[in-house]
């Protein structure tokens, strides 16, 4: 039973889908959940607290003061979930959770959590397909939330189209799901695993820089997977827009190689497992101008020098760790992975090809192969999260050999 002693708060707001909550929570608690609710005011209107209450055998909370009195307390209530379902989730708040507006318990409940936040958007059709609406999920989803979709069909406005909340067996099943996935593994319980992700950034002036497009999808994906799965997660991290939610992860965010080589190196002796998926630049500019550089020339020259590599460094240092880096090909794929394998002493290579359409930077899907010095598993085109589950089940079957 993945739910059974599970935490879920559920998060109510002003839509006629409300009342369907009756039914989650039915779900839920029967399934062996603990659920308590945060009704926005709004709310109310749709669904009764009362049945909530008596579903849930908690109290409905919709204030920050339940009389003169009591205060409920934001902090306790997020940090008390294992999860937090916003369901429906109106196109009002979910601008304010995109732009970090706390105006009720329910959007400060949300800004307090760590823990992973699911939101199934409910509205109108026209509201539901606005741009600002689009980019608002999109940024949920940059946050690392998991976005139910809204399904097509009759809405309370009396028009048709994509706007209906998820069925409640929908949203229950992709609950169910995620814990039934994050189920924590003995193998990688208490284990120290240190990822590299996102691109760096090489300063030219105080304005330019040399960069490439990694977005830090492929190594964040890794380190939440990781960590659900129990193991401790240092994530070093070059610019990206992304963050962690999930409190096993300790982020540290750098911008150069140098600051990527030299903060891998306070962590490294005491992993156990590294993976570099970092698309780290190999040169950088011999000096930094200290003001803007003015075009008064056509041609400039910049002087490069080679950053150190600091994956060749991880292998050269390795010790019982179990080490695995990424190669990132344009042509002789496979030839120059086996190369980067043996050279920089890695178990495993991960290698995606800027060939292979929605593979490599950028996208929310990848398409890998994995390659350890006997043998080459071909994965076809998936989400970057599942990418992440096939590459940790291959690194628990090679370490555990
Ligand atoms: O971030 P996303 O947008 O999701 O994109 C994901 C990705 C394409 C960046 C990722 O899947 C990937 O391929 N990462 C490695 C990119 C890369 O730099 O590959 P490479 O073949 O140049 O480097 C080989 C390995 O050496 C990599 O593990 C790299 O982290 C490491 N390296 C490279 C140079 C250097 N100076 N130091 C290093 O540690």
């Amino acid at each position: 039973m993945p739910l059974q002693g599970k935490h879920i708060l559920l998060i109510i707001t002003g839509g006629i889908a409300a009342y369907k909550t009756n039914m989650l929570v039915r779900d839920f608690v029967k399934k062996g959940a603990q659920v308590r609710i945060v009704a926005t005011p709004s709310s109310a209107q749709f669904v009764s607290f009362a049945t909530l209450a008596t579903l849930s055998g908690n109290e409905v909370l919709s204030e920050f003061w339940t009389n003169h009195q009591t205060w409920n307390n934001h902090v306790d209530l997020a940090l008390w979930a294992d999860l937090i379902l916003i369901a429906p989730c109106t196109a009002n708040t979910l601008g304010k959770l995109t732009h970090g507006l706390c105006d009720n318990l329910a959007t400060t409940v949300y800004m307090s959590a760590k823990c992973p936040v699911f939101i199934a958007p409910a509205m109108d059709l026209d509201m539901y397909a606005h741009p600002t609406t689009k980019q608002n999920l999109e940024k949920a989803q940059a946050f690392g939330h998991t976005i139910i979709p809204a399904e097509f069909g009759a809405l309370a406005s009396g028009l048709e189209g994509q706007g209906r909340m998820a069925e409640p067996e929908t949203i229950a099943r992709m609950v169910s799901e995620h814990f039934q996935t994050t189920q924590v593994s003995h193998f990688w319980k208490n284990k120290k695993v240190l990822i590299t992700a996102g691109p760096t950034y090489e300063a030219i002036d105080p304005v330019r820089f040399i960069g490439n497009h990694s977005s830090g999808k492929m190594g964040y994906a890794i380190a939440e997977e990781a960590a659900k799965r129990g193991a401790e997660v240092i994530l070093i991290s070059g610019p990206s827009s992304l963050s962690v939610r999930h409190s096993n992860i300790t982020l540290r965010r750098v911008v150069s190689a140098k600051e990527m080589h030299d903060e891998v190196f306070q962590h490294y002796a005491s992993a156990q497992i590294a993976i570099a998926s970092a698309a780290v630049a190999d040169y950088a500019p011999k000096t930094i101008a200290k003001e803007k550089i003015k075009k008064n020339e056509n041609n400039l020259v910049i002087e490069l020098v080679k950053n150190p590599d600091i994956l060749k460094a991880m292998g050269d240092q390795k010790k019982d760790h179990f080490l695995v880096g990424f190669a990132l090909e344009t042509q002789n794929e496979e030839e120059n992975a086996k190369d980067k394998l043996k050279r920089k002493n890695l178990d495993l290579i991960v290698l995606n090809s800027l060939k292979d359409p929605g593979a490599g930077f950028q996208n929310s899907t990848n398409k890998i192969k994995i390659i350890s010095p006997d043998q080459t598993l071909d994965f076809p085109l998936k989400s970057k999260t599942d990418v992440a589950k096939d590459l940790l089940d291959t690194i628990e079957a090679k370490a555990s050999k």
